[in-house]
């Protein structure tokens, strides 16, 4: 049994944030973000909702489209570092806004990895064949947690959500997840966080006085650690399964910063038309990046019956990781329902 896509869904909220816009609101330039990052704009949602109006509308995408009622769902992974609230997990509330009775599920913080993790994670549920469909969501209200005074982080990130339903699909020697590799290392921790609101340092007016909700990141040091480190454990994966460069259909990377992404797939040999990239309008929407990119090429036909997709992402842990699949939408939609 393996675990196959059989769906895709996305959201973006409407209101863009561009780089003019930054301009009037930090030290920065147009020229310098599109040059040392590649991004031109991103999404924010609105003030009064959270990251789960956003993960039910990508969810929704998906089951409209498959038109799957969202009680045979069985269990639903939301990759997030942006929980509406400390409790409950955020899950809850997209289960409740799906209507998804039969399903469980839990939140995973996995950094901008967070949607490897999890989409790795569900591929067990349908490979031992305990569950039959299971929702994996990558969403980020980053607006939520960066400070726009801040040059350094608030001209990366953005606002997403991405969803895709896993099957399993018994005789599939061609299409599934073939296999993945996971990493982490906490000494990470100094480089990327946010440090206020959990049991370390609860909110309180020290917390918000001394900006310790939003996120801290010493970009050098995690630029260098992401290049590497997705270059190596792709090669990794790659080298394990037997695959060259030339039998890749498409690099769908994590979307950090376009030379990130261009030094990652050169040192992998890579031609740019085998690489996803949508970072220029989006920017980092950490778990997210990967399913919406993902759910784009979908609607835009760029992804074969049989395609393969190599995934990596480096995040906040630090996390990281690579999944090797073939592509396998249209083929079993609506099977085993
Ligand atoms: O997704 C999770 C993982 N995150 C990542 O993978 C992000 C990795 N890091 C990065 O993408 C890059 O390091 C950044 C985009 C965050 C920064 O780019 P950089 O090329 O590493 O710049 P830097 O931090 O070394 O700063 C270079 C200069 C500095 O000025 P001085 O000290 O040379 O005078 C910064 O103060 O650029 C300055 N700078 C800016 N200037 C204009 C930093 N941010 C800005 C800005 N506008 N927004």
């Amino acid at each position: 049994m393996r675990a196959v896509i059989s769906g895709v869904g996305h959201y973006l909220p409407e209101q863009k944030l561009t780089n003019r816009d930054l301009e009037k609101m930090v030290d920065t330039s147009d020229e310098w973000i599109v040059g040392r990052t590649g991004i031109r704009e991103r999404r924010i949602l609105e003030k009064g909702k959270g990251t789960s109006f956003m993960a039910v509308r990508a969810a929704k995408m998906l089951l409209d489209q498959k038109n799957l009622p969202a009680d045979e769902l069985d269990l639903i992974l939301l990759a997030t570092v942006t929980p509406d609230m400390p409790v409950p997990g955020a899950v809850s509330l997209v289960q409740k806004g799906l209507k998804a009775r039969n399903a469980w599920g839990f939140d995973l913080n996995g950094g901008c990895s967070g949607f490897l993790y999890a989409l790795a994670s569900a591929s067990q549920f349908i490979e031992t064949g305990k569950y039959r469909k299971v929702l994996v969501i990558g969403a980020d209200k980053m607006s939520s947690i960066i400070d726009y005074g801040d040059r350094n982080t608030c001209v990366i990130f953005g606002d997403a959500a991405g969803a895709v339903l896993l099957e399993g699909a018994e005789d599939c020697e061609e299409v599934g997840i073939m296999d993945f590799d996971l990493k982490m290392d906490g000494e990470g921790a100094d480089f990327l966080h946010v440090r206020g609101g959990g049991s370390l340092h609860p909110a309180s007016a020290e917390s918000v006085r001394n900006k310790m909700h939003y996120v801290f990141q010493d970009g050098k040091a995690v630029f260098k650690r992401a290049v590497t480190e997705m270059t190596d454990i792709s090669k990794t994966v790659l080298d394990r399964n037997r695959l060259s460069k030339e039998d890749i259909r498409f690099l769908l990377p994590h979307q950090a910063n376009i030379r990130i992404i261009d030094a990652v797939s050169r040192k992998l040999g890579l031609t740019s038309e085998q690489v996803i990239v949508n970072i220029e309008n989006y920017g980092n929407t950490t778990a997210a990046t990967i399913p919406l990119a993902m759910s784009e090429a979908y609607e835009k036909k760029l992804l074969q019956k049989g395609d393969w997709l190599l995934l990596s992402a480096f995040g906040a842990g630090f996390t990281w990781g690579s999944l090797l699949m073939r592509w396998g939408m249209g083929e079993i939609t609506g099977s085993g329902s």
